[in-house]
C-alpha cells in the first residue's frame, strides 16, 4: 500500500501536521498544487490537509472539481483551523466543503496556530468579519453549549495561539491503515 500527504499550508501548522502523518507512515509529505493531481499514479492512498479559512478548506475544492483523477484512490482529508474539534464545527466543516463528489470522504479535525501579528490586507478584513459572526453566534447559543469553545476562538484570534500537537494524527493514521 503507498500513501502519500499533501498539504496547503499558509504558515506553516498544516505543513507540520501533514509531516508528523508522514514521518508516522513513512511516507512523503509534499505540497500540493493542481499539477500534482496528474503525479499520483503511484499511490493508492491520498491524504488531503488544508488549512480553514473563513469556513472553507483551502485546495478542497481542487480536489472536488477533479476527483476522477482520484478514482480508485482512498482519500482522506484533515481541516486545520482553530476551531475545536467538536461535533458543531466538524458538521459545519463538512456541511460547507464536503458537496457531491466528496460526500463519503473521511475528514478530520486538528487544531492548528494563529499569530494576529502576521496578519495583513484582506485576512485582516476576514479576521475581523469571523469575530463579529463568532461574537453574534455566541449571543444566541444556549448555555453550557458551544460557548466556551467560541470564546476560546475570539481570544484566540485577538491574542494568538499555538493549538497543534500531534495527539490529533492518530484517528487519521489509523483511517489509513484502516484500523
Ligand atoms: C484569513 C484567515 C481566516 C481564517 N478563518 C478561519 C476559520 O474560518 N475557522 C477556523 O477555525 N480558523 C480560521 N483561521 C485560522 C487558521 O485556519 C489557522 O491559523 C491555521 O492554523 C492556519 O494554518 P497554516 O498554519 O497551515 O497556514 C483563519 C486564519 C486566517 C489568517
Amino acid at each position: 500500500m503507498s500513501t502519500i500527504v499533501l498539504f496547503t499550508s499558509k504558515r506553516g501548522s498544516t505543513e507540520k501536521y501533514a509531516k508528523w502523518i508522514a514521518e508516522e507512515l513513512n511516507c512523503e509529505a509534499v505540497a500540493f498544487s493542481k499539477d500534482k493531481l496528474k503525479e499520483l499514479n503511484d499511490y493508492d492512498t491520498v491524504v488531503y490537509g488544508g488549512w480553514v479559512r473563513g469556513g472553507g478548506i483551502v485546495g478542497l475544492d481542487i480536489i472536488r472539481k477533479n476527483f476522477k483523477k482520484l478514482e480508485g484512490k482512498k482519500l482522506i482529508v484533515f481541516a486545520v483551523g482553530l476551531s475545536l474539534d467538536n461535533k458543531d464545527n466538524y458538521l459545519q466543516l463538512r456541511e460547507l466543503n464536503f458537496k457531491s463528489p466528496l460526500n463519503l470522504v473521511p475528514l478530520y479535525v486538528c487544531t492548528g496556530t494563529f499569530d494576529p501579528e502576521k496578519v495583513k490586507g484582506g485576512e485582516k478584513l476576514i479576521i475581523g468579519v469571523l469575530k463579529k459572526i463568532i461574537g453574534s453566534n455566541n449571543k444566541d447559543v444556549k448555555k453550557g453549549s458551544n460557548c466556551n469553545s467560541e470564546n476560546d476562538m475570539i481570544k484566540s484570534l485577538s491574542e494568538g495561539v499555538d493549538l497543534t500537537d500531534r495527539k490529533y494524527i492518530t484517528p487519521i493514521i489509523d483511517a489509513v491503515k484502516g484500523n
